[in-house]
């Protein structure tokens, strides 16, 4: 086999021979990982997946059956810009870094692991659930997610043994031996080590914990170190179909719900209640916002003046690339109670691309209560208030409802439940989890899609079991 069929990439890897030596020792153990901790019990099914063999508009999207192991793992870049600058920052208007700036090379291999972390994390939190599917259509796209996951920790393992030496290395290796919500080597950031085994925590986390990862790989694409912003301007091309199945999957479990709600009571006719799907978006949405850091960062503020992480749509959407004079208004907890401070805009960075997120998102609850609206209900679902149930931050260590009120400990505890999805809820769920593997049927408790992918119909057979 030549070595562009073993790792496809458009890099120019065979003129590489160190980086091509690094990627062929780490492929073996890449696919032992895959095969230890990727889908179970389906490596060797036919699944109809799209394949990125090329970046132009042609080759990244090539559509046919494939084993999952056999999936061209491969390094797609953007093509360079020429003259491209750093776009943002202190060094604002200088060439763009081809190559890792010494004092800032901690830094950047820390945002570069801490992504890469949460690539191979989602597989693993997502592995059990191809034998629960609701049907073949959404099998597929439950494989489709965990392959491109899988390709989105050869990009960042691209990156790290390519620019990182040594230490790059070892951290490509480390990024195969941590494991989703192992207490002795967990995942690196807490929503990824969450469990995720059931359907409706499925399209939540495709919904909200991918959703953040829009908004991370975002901010990278303008990054001044042009590998890296390379590398996500083109993984965002496939993270937006793992938020199309977040999305419409919890969309057709609401249009479900709401014409069992006509038939009757929802539990008994084997649907999921609305109050449980709401549950459920409270917890993912709070544990995404988590992901995007404290609400004052000075490590915001480092990665922006050193041109490494911008805000989003910096180019587009910004004229002044420094923020050095602006203020942003924050509220924070002091002496137990909510007051206003006024930080500097450079530290409010986590919070600007916290409030791009959110705004994203109320777009999604928006189509949802659409679906509501259509099918005649007047309930709605919403997001929770963005300082509801977090762990990381300002507002962590405080305890608040669901409306945003700070509330003492005691209350909370007394009223997580209404809140939160409680053991009995998640069971229940889970009760609901049987396979559906037969073309064109689908469980009771969704709606089956608007149309199938990439122009086959519903009952296409789009995994052969
Ligand atoms: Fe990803
Ligand atoms: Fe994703």
């Amino acid at each position: 086999m030549n070595l562009y069929d073993r790792i496809p990439n458009n890099v120019n890897l065979s003129e590489d021979k160190k980086l091509q030596r690094a990627l062929e020792k780490w492929l073996p153990n890449y696919l032992d990982w895959w095969r230890e901790m990727g889908p179970d019990g389906f490596q060797e099914k036919d699944v109809w997946l799209r394949t990125a063999v090329d970046v132009g508009s042609e080759g990244w999207a090539h559509f046919d059956y494939v084993k999952m192991p056999d999936y061209r793992w491969g390094i797609f870049l953007e093509p360079a810009q020429p003259d491209a600058i750093v776009g943002f920052g202190d060094n604002y208007g200088r060439p763009a870094y081809q190559e890792v700036p010494g004092e800032f090379r901690n830094a950047l291999r820390r945002i570069i692991v801490t992504q890469g972390d949460t690539e191979p994390a989602s597989v693993e939190q997502q592995r059990q659930l191809g034998k629960t599917c609701p049907s073949l259509y959404d099998l597929r796209n439950l494989f489709q997610v965990n392959v491109e996951e899988g390709r989105h920790l050869w990009a960042m393992v691209y990156l790290l043994h390519g620019y990182f030496g040594r230490d790059g290395r070892d951290e490509a290796d480390a990024l195969l031996e941590r494991r989703s919500g192992n207490p002795d080597k967990p995942r690196i950031l807490e929503a990824f080590n969450q469990p995720c085994d059931d359907w409706l925590n499925f399209f939540a986390f495709t919904m909200f914990t991918d959703r953040d990862g829009k908004y991370q790989l975002s901010a990278l694409a303008e990054s001044g170190f042009e590998p890296l912003a390379r590398t996500c301007q083109f993984m965002l091309t496939e993270e937006a179909h793992h938020m199309f199945v977040g999305d419409t999957g919890l969309g057709r479990v609401v249009r479900r719900t709401a014409q069992l709600m006509k038939e009757g009571n929802v539990r008994e006719l084997g649907g999921i209640p609305l109050d449980i799907i709401q549950k459920y978006i409270n917890f993912w949405f709070s544990y995404s916002l988590d992901l995007f850091g404290g609400e004052i960062s000075s490590n915001s503020a480092d990665f922006f003046a050193a041109g490494l992480k911008g805000r989003y749509k910096e180019r587009e959407q910004y004229t002044d690339h420094l923020a050095t004079n602006e203020n942003f208004t924050m509220t924070v907890v002091e002496d137990g109670q909510l007051k206003t401070r006024e930080v500097p805009l450079r530290n409010a960075l986590n919070e600007l691309l916290r409030g791009e997120y959110v705004k994203d998102c109320e777009k999604g609850l928006a189509r949802w209560n659409k679906v509501l609206a259509d099918e005649g209900m007047s309930e709605r679902l919403f997001l929770p208030h963005p300082r509801f149930h977090r762990h990381v931050g300002e507002f962590a260590g405080h305890t608040f409802d669901i409306e945003g009120n700070l509330i003492s400990r005691e209350e909370f505890e007394r009223r997580k439940d209404e809140w939160l999805p409680t053991i009995e809820d998640r069971e229940y769920v889970r009760s609901l989890m049987h396979p559906v593997y037969e073309p064109g049927k689908i469980a009771n408790w969704i709606a089956p899609p608007a149309a199938g992918i990439k122009g086959k119909s519903f009952d296409f057979e789009y995994v052969r079991l």
